[in-house]
C-alpha cells in the first residue's frame, strides 16, 4: 500500500534519512524501531507529507505522492495521527467538533454582538459538519457525551478529525 523508494533527506550536512527502501502491506501493522537520531521521526514526516524528500519517491496505492502536502494526502486516504489526544474534556463530542472550523465570527466580542445572523448561519453549518463526522465515526450515541468520557480509541478518532481543518 505504501512503498518508500530510496528516500533521502538532508538537513544541511546531516543525512537524517539516507536511502531508505520500505514496503507496507495493506492490512498489516508495521513498526519502525531504531536508536535515537536514527531518522524515524524524519521518515514519518516524509511519508505524512510534512516535509519533502531530497531524493527518492513515496508511492501510495501505485500513485507517486512524493512531495504532496498532508491535506492532499488526506484526500487520498493517508493521515498521520499523534500519540497525545487533546480534546476539551469538559465539552461534548459535538461541541468539540463544532470548534474545529477556524476564524468563526462568534469568537470575537464584536462579532458575537453585532453579527448575530452570521454567527447563527456558521453555527448551523458547523453543527451539520460535526454531525456528519459523528455519524461517519459511528458515534451518534456519544454526541452529547463529554469528550473526557470517551475511550482511548474514540478520543483518537475524534482527535484525528479535529486535527483536519480542510
Ligand atoms: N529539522 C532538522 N534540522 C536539522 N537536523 C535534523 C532535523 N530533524 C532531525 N534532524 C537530525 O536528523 C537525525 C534524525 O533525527 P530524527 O528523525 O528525529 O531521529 P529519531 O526520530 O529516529 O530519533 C538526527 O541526527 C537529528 O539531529
Ligand atoms: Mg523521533
Amino acid at each position: 500500500m505504501i512503498s518508500v523508494q530510496n528516500v533521502v533527506k538532508h538537513f544541511g550536512g546531516v543525512a537524517a534519512v539516507d536511502g531508505v527502501d520500505m514496503k507496507i502491506e495493506r492490512g498489516s501493522i508495521t513498526g519502525l524501531i531504531g536508536p535515537n537520531g536514527a531518522g524515524k521521526t524524519t521518515l514519518f514526516n516524509l511519508i505524512a507529507g510534512n516535509i519533502a524528500p531530497s531524493k527518492g519517491s513515496i508511492i501510495l496505492d501505485g500513485e507517486d505522492v512524493t512531495g504532496l502536502k498532508p491535506h492532499e494526502l488526506f484526500s487520498k486516504g493517508l493521515l498521520r495521527t499523534f500519540q497525545i489526544a487533546h480534546e476539551f474534556h469538559t465539552l461534548s463530542v459535538l461541541d468539540n467538533l463544532m470548534l474545529v472550523p477556524p476564524k468563526q465570527t462568534g469568537e470575537s466580542l464584536l462579532g458575537a454582538w453585532f453579527r448575530r445572523k452570521e454567527v447563527v448561519r456558521q453555527e448551523t453549518e458547523n453543527r451539520k459538519k460535526a454531525e456528519d463526522v459523528i455519524s461517519f465515526l459511528n458515534m451518534k450515541h456519544m454526541a452529547a457525551e463529554l469528550a473526557g468520557n470517551l475511550s482511548g480509541g474514540q478520543k483518537k478518532a475524534l482527535g484525528t478529525w479535529a486535527d483536519y481543518d480542510g
